[in-house]
């Protein structure tokens, strides 16, 4: 049977993305986060992902105001890079498990949680700039990965808690899946910012921290906060926290956390990573 045998949170920033793309890593601005994700992409390879589930939110590449899905899966076989308006990125084509996110699809809509299913759909930095943070720059990205878009960017959003739950459907349906695979869940986007208005430029780090904290042994917490609590407190986009969610309910209630790293800032955000495992009973 398949198994959850991690779990990921990540900021999305482009411009981490770019920083890679342009061999910025060892810059002075950059190295103090890049210096520490070896460590956690080794922790990752450690893990032998044969898939990931990484959601993230559409930043109107694939979507737009005519098409406002709340949850959409990816069943493709690929997803092309999205030009988000420099033309693609230079890095692979993701590959889908088409097998695995129709099971999901079936198994998530079956237990009432009604999935939009996108057979064709490309990704823009908020699926691509995860896998740069945790896979570097190799030739193919070394796992599939079943994207999962959320809608963060026009009200209303789903709530917290609703994601939190969308994950709890998503692990039962990974573990009815026949193949023996490793899936890794990857909640990305956050953490604190605002990208426009008065308070562009918002930084919580006191909000952060604890959201990073809470996720182990009080998500509670994180999870029962409204959209406008996430929004007052972490800054208009600071509410691409939600997604992190989803990855918290495919984990089991007891998590080890295995590795994170919290930096201000990149571009004018925070960038936060943090890894877990399930805890072995
Ligand atoms: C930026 C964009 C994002 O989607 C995000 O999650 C963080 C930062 C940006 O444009 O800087
Ligand atoms: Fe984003």
């Amino acid at each position: 049977m398949a198994k959850i045998v991690g779990g990921i949170g990540c900021s999305h920033v482009p411009s981490v993305g770019a920083a890679s793309d342009y061999n910025k890593t060892k810059d002075g601005y950059w190295a103090p986060l890049f210096d520490a994700l070896p460590e956690a992409r080794k922790w990752i390879s450690d893990l032998k992902p044969d898939v990931m589930i990484l959601v993230y939110n559409d930043h109107a590449s694939a979507f737009s105001l005519e098409m406002i899905p709340t949850y959409a899966i990816g069943t493709a076989d690929v997803f092309k890079p999205a030009d988000e308006g420099y033309g693609p990125r230079d890095v692979p084509d993701v590959h889908g498990h088409s097998d695995l996110a129709w099971h999901i699809a079936e198994s998530c809509i079956l237990e009432e949680f009604d999935l939009t299913i996108a057979n064709k759909m490309d990704v823009d930095h908020g699926c691509t700039v995860p896998l740069t943070v945790f896979f570097d720059k190799p030739k193919q990205w070394p796992v599939k990965v079943i994207p999962l878009c959320v809608n963060v960017i026009q009200f209303p959003p789903p709530t917290a808690n609703r994601c939190f739950n969308l994950g709890q459907a998503i692990k039962s349906a990974v573990e009815s899946f026949p193949e023996d695979i490793n899936v890794v869940v990857a909640g990305t986007g956050g953490m604190s910012h605002q990208l426009q208005g008065e308070r562009a430029g918002i930084v919580n780090t006191e909000f952060d921290i604890n959201y990073l904290d809470n996720l182990s042994a009080n998500n509670d917490i994180n999870r029962k906060k409204t959209h406008l609590e996430y929004i007052r407190e972490a800054g208009s986009e600071g509410i691409e926290l939600i997604m992190w969610q989803i990855m918290r309910g495919a984990l089991e209630e007891t998590i080890v956390e295995k590795f994170r790293k919290y930096h201000v800032a990149s571009s004018n955000t925070a960038f936060g990573i943090i890894c877990f495992e399930n805890k072995l009973l």
